[in-house]
């Protein structure tokens, strides 16, 4: 079998266990499920009921972390298992960082990150998130320590930061609408492309802080870190069992390999 992939990946894929899941596609059409029929099914349904739950016609107020947002409908609005990623934020960033937050939501990582740093920009796809994060990063007295703007993962981003720190969409369908893009990146176009391109916005010495989970197809990610020339460490994780399903959430720490 001879694999192709067209993108700009650092490494050879052909060495990846993952190489069906790269084999004879192009440039964005190239994903395949690394995962079972079954658990695709299973992922499927998980997927629907999600994105039913989130659909909702006026704004909602959640608190995470002692932080206060205010989420539009058409925006994000961080799930009960945010606190994993968001702690780890706290954490890690130093107040000498430059911190990129990459599809901030409702801006709960970038506000948090503003709780360090001075230097934070949160960039989103989703106007109304890039909106909504400017304003919950006002109310919550960073507004001058947080640049909030719209971006196609790093089409608008300049410069070089020392964290960058992305939850991803975990499904790769086609999204219904900006909400639903919030869960699902078809292809897993936009998490390639950040993966490709992530390391060209660090510093040297610079760290990507990743939350990702087993009902998405986490091999595939695991293939992307792995061929685009990073280590990894899980800082965290948790397991959540749900209608007999145990789902597993990791954040991931990258470092770029000597
Ligand atoms: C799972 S949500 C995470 C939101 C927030 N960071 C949080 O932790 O609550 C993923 C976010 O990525 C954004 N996103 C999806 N595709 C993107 C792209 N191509 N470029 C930038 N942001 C994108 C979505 O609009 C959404 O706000």
């Amino acid at each position: 079998m001879v694999f192709v992939w067209m993108a700009p990946v650092r490494n050879d894929p052909s060495s990846s266990v993952l190489g069906m899941a790269v084999s004879g596609r192009g440039r964005g059409g190239g994903y395949h499920p690394t995962i079972s029929p079954e658990v695709q099914d299973r992922i499927r349904a998980w997927h629907d009921r999600t994105y039913a739950d989130m659909i909702r016609s006026e704004p909602i107020e959640v608190t995470c972390l002692g932080v206060d947002l205010w989420v539009p409908p058409q925006v994000f609005a961080p799930p009960p298992m945010a606190p994993l990623l968001a702690q780890v934020v706290q954490q890690e960033v130093r107040s000498s960082d430059r911190v990129l937050d990459m599809g901030t939501g409702s801006g709960i990582n970038a506000i948090l990150a503003a709780s360090r740093s001075s230097q934070v920009v949160a960039v989103d796809i989703n106007p109304h998130a890039v909106e909504c994060a400017s304003r919950n990063a006002k109310a919550n007295g960073v507004g001058d320590r947080v640049q909030c703007r719209a971006s196609d993962v790093f089409d608008q981003v300049d410069g070089r930061f020392d964290m960058i720190i992305f939850d991803p969409p975990f499904r790769w369908y086609p999204p219904r609408d900006l909400l639903e893009a919030s869960i699902t990146d078809e292809g897993y176009a936009a998490m390639t492309r950040f993966m490709v391109q992530v390391q060209d916005y660090l510093t040297e010495g610079g760290r990507v802080l990743v939350n990702f989970g087993t009902s998405g197809d986490l091999d595939y990610l695991l293939y992307l870190i792995d061929s685009n020339g990073f280590a990894r460490e899980v800082l965290s994780e948790v397991e959540l069992v749900r209608e007999d399903w145990t789902v597993n959430y990791y954040v991931y720490r990258l470092t770029p390999k000597a």
